[in-house]
């Protein structure tokens, strides 16, 4: 155990696990000691990354400024010309310049951590932070920070409330990441339930706001079943998106070709109804009834119903039928229409 705790002081690298979980390790060389992550930094094109970063220096060394510089994991040190951030801007790799922000900017707290925006596969590689002292000289610290881009897997996430026929509704976007760079382009588009032209038409109102983008419109029952992209476009032409398929809540509506039939005696009704969620249907005159059969069918937000029974007197049969759902109720009163059949007809049964 003595033995370990002296090894341990010898190379002077201590390994710290911070309040957040995240793993840091100190590293010192004569009195300058620097703390990185532990390990590879991860990060997604488009978005951002933040490399965590403190140091301190010995008491004779006032820090004036810091100077990061990127470069490949096997160089053995980055080149003074590969500057990705310092206090003068000219002296910044062009690609770098405007993304890479001090998280801290007074030198001496010791806080070296950086932001770099608008992140592509390239900037994967090694940081290496110098301090420049206000004596001229400076420090460069041997530890680098390990970043890793890979390619865009985050989605935008899109909100929907919930959607009633003839209701405006605001669905929103917003980007994934949470970064301070570019805003990115955000469009909205759409396709209808039957692969065919856009049913969202009109008034539609999209507004986009830094990191989100609302579409603004009326909710109708031709939009039950669009598919709405939101694609979200950040710089260098990184793309993501999200679909999602609108469920409009449709009040219980039924069709017109509703109808009723006596034909020798026999009373057959059909009452069909649309809706969703799905309605169901029912008829009161079943109620002083004891013989008959219904037959439903539904086919996606239609549902039938065909009643059968036998009557003696239709005339004075009310032949109503009720459809309902959670969100309301309809009636209709369905015309009897009177098919006697002429005696010619019967040869043919
Ligand atoms: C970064 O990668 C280099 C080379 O693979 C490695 O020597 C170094 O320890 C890594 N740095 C960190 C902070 O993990
Ligand atoms: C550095 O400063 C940033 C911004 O104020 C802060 O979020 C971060 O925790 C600081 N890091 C350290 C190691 O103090
Ligand atoms: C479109 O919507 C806006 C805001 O809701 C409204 O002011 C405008 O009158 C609408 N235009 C039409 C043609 O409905
Ligand atoms: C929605 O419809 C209402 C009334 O029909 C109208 O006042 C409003 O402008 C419409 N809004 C949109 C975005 O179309
Ligand atoms: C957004 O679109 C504008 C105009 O089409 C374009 O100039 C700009 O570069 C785009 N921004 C991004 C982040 O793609
Ligand atoms: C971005 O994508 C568009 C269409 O996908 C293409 O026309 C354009 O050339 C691309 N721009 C760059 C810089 O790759
Ligand atoms: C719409 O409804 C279908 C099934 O009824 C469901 O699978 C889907 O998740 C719903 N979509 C939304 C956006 O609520
Ligand atoms: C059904 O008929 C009524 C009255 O005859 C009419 O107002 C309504 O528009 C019709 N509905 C449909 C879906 O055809
Ligand atoms: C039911 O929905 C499916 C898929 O949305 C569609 O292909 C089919 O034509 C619809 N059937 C009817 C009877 O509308």
């Amino acid at each position: 155990m003595f033995v370990l705790i002296w090894t341990t002081l010898l190379f002077s690298v201590r390994d710290i696990t911070a309040d957040t979980g995240a793993s840091v390790k100190e590293h010192c060389d004569k009195e300058f000691c620097i703390t990185l992550s532990k390990g590879e930094i991860t990060a997604e094109a488009g978005l951002c990354v933040v490399i965590p970063c403190s140091f301190t220096t010995p008491s004779g060394f006032r820090p004036k400024h810091m100077v990061w510089f990127k470069c490949e994991p096997y160089q053995t040190k980055c080149e003074d010309s590969e500057v990705i951030h310092t206090d003068k801007n000219n002296k910044v790799q062009s690609g770098f310049k405007g993304r890479v922000s001090l998280l801290e900017p007074d030198v001496s707290l010791g806080n070296c951590s950086i932001i770099i925006n608008d992140l592509t596969e390239a900037d994967s590689g090694s940081y290496q932070l110098r301090v420049q002292s206000w004596s001229n000289g400076g420090f460069t610290f041997s530890p680098r920070a390990n970043v890793s881009v890979k390619g865009l897997t985050q989605k935008p996430t899109v909100m929907i409330p919930p959607l009633t026929e003839g209701q405006q509704t605001t669905l929103t976007c917003t980007a994934p990441g949470l970064c301070s760079g570019s805003d990115p382009n955000i469009t909205w588009t759409w396709r209808g339930a039957g692969e065919k032209h856009s049913h969202i038409t009109g008034n539609i109102t999209a507004v986009t706001q830094r990191q989100s983008s609302t579409l603004t419109f009326n909710s109708s029952a031709e939009q039950h079943g669009t598919d709405v992209t939101c694609k979200v476009s950040f710089t260098n032409n990184i793309t993501t998106e999200e679909t999602v398929t609108l469920n409009v809540t449709l009040y219980p509506k039924i069709l017109n070709s509703s109808k009723c039939e006596v034909q020798s005696g026999v009373l057959t009704c059909v009452c069909i109804s649309e809706g969703f969620p799905l309605p169901t249907i029912n008829w009161p005159l079943l109620e002083t009834h004891t013989e008959y059969s219904v037959l439903t069918t539904v086919s996606n937000h239609t549902v039938s119903s065909i009643v059968t029974l036998t009557v003696k007197d239709h005339s004075n049969t009310v032949t109503e039928c009720v459809s309902r759902s959670e969100v309301g109720e309809v009636q209709h009163k369905v015309t009897i229409v009177i098919s006697e059949r002429r005696e010619g007809e019967h040869s043919h049964t």
